[in-house]
């Protein structure tokens, strides 16, 4: 990395910008060496759509863990048609899905952390080790108000748990309803959990909608303590 992007991002200057100007920046500095990890959640759409404003082609990698709902590989397939984007699928190892799988059962991620932290580690963690193995920045959906462990996020940082790249948070200092305004007024496909009682979306069998004044994250691994809730992307 430069040293002129390394100052910048030690003196804060990118933390008074718009997300809008932060992608276009992100796009424009980075190149081919940034990509959008994307879940098809509502920040991450509303990212895609900032994105292609600022370059027809921007990469994106999504994590399919084999274990995601069916509107989400729909949402996925709708932005690929609308934006006409490519979208670079990362699966699990083969062999340690199958061996974890032999050894513990598929649903092994409801019997105990260790279980569940395993499972997220091969189907989740190893496959963005190796996506971002190759980039110089990412970009992610992360918001401040999601969940306390949130609360310090950047809009951009450097990334001590994968070698020190460049992590990028347009979105850190939105919140919810401004996410969902901005999906509506710019028509970007959603995902229709999001309609359904689902702010945060994951895997299937780890993700159940939330009753009204329940927490944002309240639906997800909602068997565990809300401290432990983080799958390793970005809290280890
Ligand atoms: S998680 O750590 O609990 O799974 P969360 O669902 O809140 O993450 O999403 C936060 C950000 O992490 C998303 O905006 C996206 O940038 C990234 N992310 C989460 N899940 C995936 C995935 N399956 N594929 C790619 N990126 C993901
Ligand atoms: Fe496995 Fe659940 Fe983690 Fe998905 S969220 S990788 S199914 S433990």
């Amino acid at each position: 990395m430069n040293a002129a992007v390394q100052q910048a991002i030690e003196r804060g200057d990118l933390e008074s910008k718009s997300a809008q100007e932060i992608v276009s920046w992100a796009l424009k500095q980075f190149g081919e060496r940034v990509a959008l990890a994307s879940s098809f959640g509502a920040e991450d759409v509303a990212l895609i759509h900032m994105m292609a404003q600022a370059n027809p082609r921007p990469r994106i990698f999504t994590l399919d863990t084999g274990r995601l709902n069916q509107e989400t590989y729909d949402v996925m397939d709708r932005i690929r048609e609308k934006y006409r984007v490519s979208i670079e699928v990362m699966f699990p190892k083969a062999e340690a899905v199958e061996q974890m799988v032999r050894e513990k059962g598929l649903n092994l991620f409801y019997h105990s952390i260790e279980n569940r932290k395993l499972c997220c580690g091969i189907r989740k963690v190893e496959p963005l080790n190796r996506a971002l193995a190759h980039l110089e920045a990412w970009i992610t959906g992360l918001r401040r108000d999601q969940v306390v462990t949130r609360a310090a996020v950047k809009k951009v940082d450097l990334d001590a748990d994968h070698g020190g790249i460049v992590k990028i948070n347009p979105l850190a200092d939105w919140t919810w309803e401004e996410v969902m305004d901005y999906v509506k007024q710019h028509q970007v496909p959603y995902n229709v959990l999001h309609d359904q009682g689902y702010p945060s979306i994951g895997c299937a069998p780890c993700t159940r909608a939330v009753k009204p004044g329940e927490d944002f994250r309240a639906g997800r691994w909602w068997w565990e303590r809300p401290e432990q809730k983080e799958c390793g992307l970005h809290v280890k």
